[in-house]
Order: structure tokens, then sequence, then C-alpha cells
């Protein structure tokens, strides 16, 4: 049997009465930095970092490129959780455990979630560098039975009694996502919109399941995100995903180019800045409770 049983409600709550006992601001939105990406939370002011390494049943991040930090302060005026490297489950963790997280910054007080990572872009038009703003996701690992609600049901998670069978068709907060493309708009940076799917990993595909990604209609694919969204959603949390896309992924046979994680962190970094600067506008129109 598959048993979540170790990230309980009562070892959220541990986690977060150590986290208060050094942070007594309650921050309101949570910020999850993918690869590369963490710079973000450099930006953050009156800060405070927690290393995971700190927090009592805390995992690590073991990838290359991932920092291993809470951050918390205040990020454009409104008081921010960043994750400085996240957990996905190749590096074997539940998707339960890689995502726990989530719960945490939610009870500390977040009510919006903002979720980045970088993409390989399946959408043929997409180019390296571009930003998605993720509209939908498809849930590989989940549709084959690794979800990370499987286990029993705690309807103390978030502010309303939480579901059974949590609807997730609204992920994504609409209002959210047409806030930043005015964000987008404003900044003239080209904003893609789309699907983003994700796959366990750690091998990047083979071109056959890319061509069978496209004919999906999925624009993006990564190892990441999915699994916080299902919980941010089971707990009540509006999110907004943006993905940048750090590689094209390979269609076709010939094709010499492979797929390698330093080209995903070096244009992480590249294009850290605008995302950043998307992320930076968009929490300061955020309206705080
Ligand atoms: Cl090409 N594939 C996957 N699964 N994840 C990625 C990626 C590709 N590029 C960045 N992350």
């Amino acid at each position: 049997a598959i048993t979540n049983r170790f990230y309980t409600y009562e070892r959220v709550q541990e986690i977060v009465a150590f986290i208060q006992n050094i942070v007594p601001a309650k921050p309101e939105v949570a910020i999850i930095c993918g690869s590369g990406l963490g710079g973000l939370a450099e930006l953050v002011v009156d800060k405070v970092v927690i290393p995971y390494a700190d927090i009592p049943n805390f995992p690590r991040s073991t990838v290359a490129g991932h920092r291993s930090n809470l951050v918390f302060g205040i990020l454009n005026g409104i008081s921010v959780v960043c994750m400085q490297g996240r957990f996905h489950p190749y590096e074997g963790y539940t998707t339960a455990a890689c995502a726990f997280p989530v719960r945490v910054m939610q009870m500390l007080g977040a009510h919006t979630l903002i979720v980045t990572c970088a993409a390989g872009g399946v959408n043929k038009s997409y180019r390296v560098g571009d930003i998605m703003l993720i509209k939908d996701h498809i849930n590989f690992p989940s549709m084959a039975g690794n979800n990370p609600l499987i286990g029993h049901n705690d309807e103390r998670f978030g502010k309303k009694i939480r579901p059974r069978f949590p609807p997730v068709g609204h992920a994504y907060d609409r209002q959210y996502a047409s806030q930043m493309k005015q964000v987008a708009a404003k900044h003239n940076i080209e904003l893609r919109e789309g699907v983003y799917c994700a796959l366990g990993g750690p091998c990047y595909e083979t071109i056959a399941e890319i061509n069978l990604l496209r004919v999906l209609g999925i624009d993006a694919v990564g190892m990441s995100i999915v699994h916080e969204v299902t919980l941010g959603a089971h707990c009540g949390l509006r999110m907004l995903g943006l993905a940048l896309i750090t590689n094209k992924c390979l269609f076709e046979y010939d094709s010499t180019i492979e797929a390698v994680h330093e080209d995903v962190i070096r244009i992480s970094e590249l294009k850290a800045n605008e995302l950043q600067q998307l992320i930076l506008d968009f929490v300061g129109g955020i309206k705080t409770n």
C-alpha cells in the first residue's frame, strides 16, 4: 500500500511552530523558485534565511542549480516566503514529501503560491528563453497513480474543510493570469501561455515521447510543479505558474542537440532577470489581506 504518513498535519504544525519562533512575520505570498531562478530571493529585503538543513524533518535539495533555503522578508511591499530550491520525485522523495512545504507555507499564512520552473519547449514555435504563463497542466505521475494526496485525507489543511476529491480544474487563478499578462505587456516582455506537462524524470524524453506529448497539445515539459500545485489546490491557495523555456525538445532522429542540465541552468540564469521583474511587479499588485 502507498502510505504518505510521514508529513502529517501534526508534523507540518511542528515545522510551522519552529519557523514562527525564528520569523514572527506572516508571509502572504509563497514563491517556489525553479532551477537557476533562486536569485529572486536575493531581491527580498529585511531577509531572514533558514537553511532547509536547520528545519526538523525538512528534505534537502540534491540538484545542482538549486539552493536549499527558506527566505522570508518583504518583496515589493508584500510579506513573502521563497523556497530557494525545490524537491523532485526523481530525487527519491515521494510526491507528498516533495510538495509538503506548500502546506507549511499555507499554514504560516500564505494565501497565494507562485511556482516557477525551467521547462523544455514542446510547442514548435517556442524559442529558448521564452517565458510561459502556465494555463493548465497534465500531471502524468498523478494519472499513473502517484498523486501527493493519496492516503488519508486530512480535512484540516487550509481554511475550509478540504474534500477527499478536490477539484483542480481552476488551480491556476484566472485573475492572476490576466494580471500577469498586464505586467508583461507593461514591461514589453512577450509572454507565452500554455499547458505544462510533468513527467517523472530524471531522463529527458525520447524523441517518440516528445512527439507523443506534442500531439496531446502540450506546450512545455518538466519534472516539477504539478505535485506542488495539487497540494496548493487542496489547501485553497490562489496560484500562478511561470515556466522558463530553457531548451527545445528533440523532434527528429537526425538532430544532434541533446538536452543537458548545464544549458538549463545557463539559460535560467541568463533570463532570470526578466522573470524576476515579472514576479516583482506582480506581487506588488497583490492586495494584502
Ligand atoms: Cl527538455 N524535459 C524535462 N522533462 N524537463 C526539463 C526539460 C526537458 N528542460 C528543462 N526541464
